[in-house]
């Protein structure tokens, strides 16, 4: 049945969201472009997370997928890259010594450039024009000029990618990941965090292992010296990802090799739609956002069509609710899914479900929604008898005020100092470094009696 499958199949089926080129010889032109450019993965790195993702979904491995809501090429600097960074490997620190679990790290960067949007046009004063659909579509400030959807920025979001990717390979390659030198992610702006002393207590007791273990053998034991990173992005973007489809020498099958794990975004889940058309026939692993609106009865065939041979590793589920909903949506899935015997990995976005609109127009999260969804998630996979192995986060290391609440209780007016995001609202540091000593408290309590 996949024998006839083509990464140019999707253009059977409608594509929502999809950006509408007004010179089509020019959007042809870039794409044979783009299929030109060298991969930014490898198929022996996909397959390798597929088999960490299948371990995550038994318990072995715990998922952090994190990073901003959408890059921007404006921020695709050493900064912001390296600040990123630091965050994440901070928190995963926190999970691998409260859970005593490898962590599998993805990163929401190096292609995270194409966004949904509610509708097309955006109308201002009167005038209207084509939605921001994300730097690889078209820029954010409304003119005319800026909001035309430009082919060429499909190339400069492939270098964008690569130059990212090749900055966070340099990093870790160079050590920057060095369970030895953990003040390399110190974030130069931290001044007296609440959270700081917790932390600076999990590194010392890690350090002290490290020490231990290499006394033991009797040399630098260079598992500690550097980690995986993945990457992750939306696969919305038809045209691009088809682009980046490849076939490699060895391995069988199609790739798509700008990416490690692409995934179906909430509003392009549809069964018959053209981005489930394209997932299904990649051998990536591939993520899929379940909205509080999605019944048994959508989901089991959407699991189905994505991974018929129900094959460990391949399908991630993200569950992205509402801290209102969560209760009484997720149940039922979990039962479904549980019942039919699907393999997938469940994974909970606490983000995409709890945002709102402040009086004074902030897209804002209030940080007790995002703990309180990630909390009852946890303990309603307990009660369906299924396992949480993983979160998704939208977290900047830029010193920002987006969410509200959290350790520093940011304010609504506290918004409006360091608000940078142009899309959606972020956690900072200090918020996300206590996500993830929540999942510690939820998920280290349990997780060897679920093992
Ligand atoms: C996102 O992850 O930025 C996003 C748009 O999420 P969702 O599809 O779950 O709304
Ligand atoms: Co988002």
């Amino acid at each position: 049945m996949m024998t006839s499958w083509t990464p140019a199949l999707w253009r059977e089926r409608p594509a929502a969201q999809q950006p509408t080129y007004p010179d089509a010889a020019h959007l042809e032109r870039s794409l044979a472009q783009l299929r030109q450019l060298p991969p930014l993965v490898t198929s022996l790195e996909i397959l390798t997370l597929k088999r960490h993702l299948a371990e995550a979904a038994e318990g072995k491995r715990f998922l952090l997928q994190g990073g901003d809501c959408a890059e921007s090429f404006a921020e695709c600097d050493s900064t912001t890259i390296t600040n990123r960074l630091k965050v994440l490997l901070q928190m995963s620190v926190v999970l691998v010594h409260g859970l005593k679990l490898p962590v599998v790290r993805i990163g929401r960067f190096a292609g995270q450039y194409a966004k949904p949007r509610s509708a097309d046009l955006e109308e201002r004063n009167g005038v209207s024009l084509p939605s921001y659909r994300g730097d690889i579509v078209n820029a954010p400030e409304f003119t005319a000029e800026a909001r035309r959807p430009d082919p060429e920025r499909l190339l400069r979001a492939h270098a964008h990618s690569a130059m990212t990717m090749n900055f966070v390979r340099a990093l870790i390659d160079g050590g920057f990941a060095d369970l030895h030198h953990p003040e390399y992610w110190d974030l130069g702006w931290v001044e007296h965090s609440p959270l700081q002393r917790d932390y600076r207590r999990m590194v010392e007791a890690i350090g002290e292992s490290v020490r231990f273990m290499e006394t033991l053998a009797g040399e630098t034991l260079g598992s500690f010296t550097r980690v995986d990173f993945f990457t992750s992005h939306e696969a919305l973007l038809l045209h691009y990802e088809e682009a980046v489809t490849r076939q490699v020498p060895r391995n069988p099958g199609w790739f798509n090799l700008s990416t490690h794990f692409p995934w179906i975004g909430m509003r392009t889940a549809a069964l018959d739609g053209a981005h489930a058309q394209y997932c299904r026939g990649i051998q990536n692993p591939v993520g899929l956002k379940v909205g509080p609106t999605v019944t048994p009865d959508q989901l089991l065939p959407v699991i189905d069509f994505l991974n018929p041979q129900n094959e460990p590793g391949k399908l991630t589920l993200i569950h992205r609710m509402g801290a209102a909903k969560i209760g009484t949506a997720l149940p039922p899935l979990l039962d479904a899914v549980r019942r039919e015997g699907k393999q997938v990995l469940w994974c909970a976005d606490p983000m995409h479900g709890n945002t709102e609109s402040t009086a004074n127009g902030f897209k804002t999260r209030r940080f007790d929604n995002i703990r309180s969804e990630l909390d009852q998630a946890f303990d309603i996979h307990t009660a369906a008898g299924t396992r949480l192995g993983g979160a998704h986060l939208e977290l900047t290391g830029e010193n920002v005020t987006e969410c509200m609440g959290g350790a520093r209780d940011l304010t609504e007016t506290d918004l409006e100092r360091a608000y940078k995001s142009t899309v959606d609202p972020r956690l900072n540091y200090e918020q996300s470094l206590e996500i993830a000593m929540l999942i510690v408290r939820k998920r280290g309590g349990h997780s060897s009696q679920e093992g």
